[in-house]
């Protein structure tokens, strides 16, 4: 009955919503989706109706890692959900966690013009939003106003940004700026975790932290706060691979759980797309350009430190399948953006459905099972 309800549901959304939302600027789509998420969230009754399209089978699905509790593995990567406005209506589709933010100290209205571009061909979203927030102290308070019920099998981890102004434009001050939105977090019961992004492609004095010298010059400042939290680190994937892997060193000599590999991929240039780029149309792709980069980066690491971080694989999973490569990869998680956008909403329960078909076909009893078998290690 509920793969009936996932099915009519996909067929609805890529033959009448999609195309209907495709006709609009993605700002204004993006806008009105968190509007109407915040609006069904607050309705009880009509909030559990996504609950539908979810999938439970926790002897396969569900894992405890760092202290938390995952129902299932794929979550809301951050960037959706910059507010955390939508905690109850992600939950009842089906996500394991969520990612909320990028959230930054000062509040910061995001890049004058279109912040995202579909390039629909390529499955892949141009974005260019510049790290808008409206600032730690409303978005803490607006996490601490959730039951904290919601978020006992689905944790809430928080994307920590500088602030993207010219004031945090020094080292010295964007350090201070991320220290500051941690501590605030980090004693807020509902949040689960914190991320750091550190490879917001779009800040103000560019990538600061993506060097592994001022990646060990903020992380010794992380580790003096003592957080009781675990910390990941939004990894960058446009960087050369021998960074890439001097960052995970730098990462692993400090008070870091894990990683998510990775972010938005900067290299447009290289990508073969499917559809026409225009040069004026500023920013950095999301979804299937980044999705081969991003598992071999896993894959990378996991053999580098097998066992060291917990590892969150985000990057063009659309499928089970994309899901299921970037767990034998290495990932004891996956994160994911586009391919919900894309695919739409029940694409959550379509992929922890295919998962558990995956283990069953290679014998294999949990997601924990097939955590890096593809490494090699
Ligand atoms: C609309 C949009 C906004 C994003 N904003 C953020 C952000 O604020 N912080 C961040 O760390 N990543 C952000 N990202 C990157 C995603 O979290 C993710 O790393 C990337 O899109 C690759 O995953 P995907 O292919 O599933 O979209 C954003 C992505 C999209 C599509």
């Amino acid at each position: 009955m509920l793969r009936a309800i996932s099915s009519v549901t996909r067929n609805g959304y890529k033959h009448v919503v999609k195309p209907v939302l495709f006709t609009r600027h993605p700002d204004d789509v993006h806008r009105d989706m968190i509007k109407m998420a915040r609006f069904v969230g607050n309705v009880p009754g009509v909030r559990s109706l996504p609950n539908l399209w979810g999938y439970e089978s926790p002897k396969y699905l569900e894992q405890t890692m760092a202290g938390l509790v995952f129902r299932n593995p794929v979550g809301l990567s951050a960037g959706f959900d910059k507010g955390i406005e939508t905690a109850r209506i992600m939950r009842a589709v089906g996500f394991g966690f969520m990612t909320g933010g990028s959230v930054t100290w000062g509040q910061y209205s995001g890049n004058q013009g279109g912040w995202f571009y579909r390039l629909p061909k390529s499955q892949s979203i141009v974005v260019n939003a510049g790290l808008p927030s409206e600032g730690t102290k409303t978005v803490a308070g607006r996490a601490a106003a959730y039951p904290a019920s919601l978020f006992r099998d689905f944790p809430l981890f928080v994307s920590v940004a500088k602030t993207n102004s010219k004031r945090c434009a020094s080292i010295a001050a964007g350090i201070q700026d991320y220290a500051r939105s941690l501590a605030m977090f980090d004693v807020e019961l509902n949040v689960g975790a914190l991320e750091l992004n550190i490879s917001c492609p779009n800040a103000f004095g560019g990538e600061d932290f993506t060097t592994p010298g001022r990646l060990e010059q903020l992380l010794r400042v992380v580790d003096a706060l003592a957080l009781t939290k675990p910390v990941f680190i939004k990894m960058p994937i446009s960087v050369p691979p021998k960074q890439f892997l001097a960052l995970t060193d730098t990462a692993g000599a400090h008070n870091i759980t894990g990683l998510t590999i990775g972010n938005l991929r900067k290299d447009r240039e290289n990508v073969e797309l499917k559809d026409e780029l225009p040069d004026s149309v500023a920013g950095n792709l999301s979804g299937a350009p980044n999705r081969d980069i991003s598992t071999k980066l896993i894959r990378e690491t996991y053999q580098r430190h097998p066992g060291r971080f917990v590892l969150i694989g985000v990057g063009g999973v659309f499928t089970a399948e994309h899901a299921y490569e970037k767990i034998r990869a290495g990932a004891n998680l996956i994160g994911m953006v586009t391919g919900v956008i894309f695919e739409g909403p029940q694409v959550v329960g379509e992929i922890n459905h295919g998962l558990v078909a995956l283990l069953r076909r290679d014998g294999l009893a949990c997601i924990s099972d097939a955590v890096g078998l593809d490494a090699g290690v």
